[in-house]
């Protein structure tokens, strides 16, 4: 699986379930690498995403442990391994985890790349990623070229697992 995640400086995601940075670039990459995929987010994640629907023309996934909770568009699951057993035989499409923080936490083991598109700035912040340029088990294989947009800078990096 890939983990795909936008942070600042401190490893910040997010804060009162919003996003903290806003970059046209980010949101169009964020499509291209997701467009025609499996997108796996946390049931908070999903009510966060504007107008609360699914995203488009992507496989949406979202756990959650309400079990009546039904989502057009998208299939619910309510547990971990209820989620591996049914992506486990997927071979025709990438698998992004995009989040909140809580998935990140619990789906890292199952990835082996992280798209970090890494914000050089700070905000404050309630939700946070593991600081994946300090873990030993990963390490920073490519840092794109940094980008700016209205002063705020920015760039695409990949992680991979060691
Ligand atoms: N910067 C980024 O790239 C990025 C990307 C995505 C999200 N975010 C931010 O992250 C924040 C949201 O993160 P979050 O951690 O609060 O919420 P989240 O991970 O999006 O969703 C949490 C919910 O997912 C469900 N869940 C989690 N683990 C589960 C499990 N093992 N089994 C069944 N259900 C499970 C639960 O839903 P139920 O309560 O329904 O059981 C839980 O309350 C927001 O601020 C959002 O904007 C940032």
């Amino acid at each position: 699986m890939i983990l795909i995640a936008s942070a600042g400086l401190n490893w910040e995601i997010g804060f009162n379930n919003d996003l903290l940075f806003y970059a046209p670039d980010d949101l169009k990459f964020f499509k291209s690498q997701t467009l025609d995929n499996v997108v796996i987010m946390g049931r908070r994640t999903f009510e966060s995403l504007p107008g609360q629907k699914p995203l488009k023309n992507r496989d949406n996934i979202i756990l959650s442990s309400d079990k009546n909770l039904q989502i057009d568009g998208a299939t619910v699951y309510h547990s971990v391994e209820e989620l591996l057993d049914a992506v486990k035989d997927i071979k025709d499409k990438k698998i992004f985890v995009m989040g909140g923080a809580s998935i990140y936490e619990t789906l890292l083991p199952y990835c082996d790349t992280a798209l970090i598109t890494q914000f050089y700035a700070e905000k404050e912040a309630d939700r946070f990623l593991p600081n994946l340029s300090k873990s030993p088990e990963w390490t920073l294989q490519s840092r794109g070229e940094v980008q700016n947009y209205e002063g705020l800078r920015f760039s695409f990096d990949v992680y991979k697992r060691i």
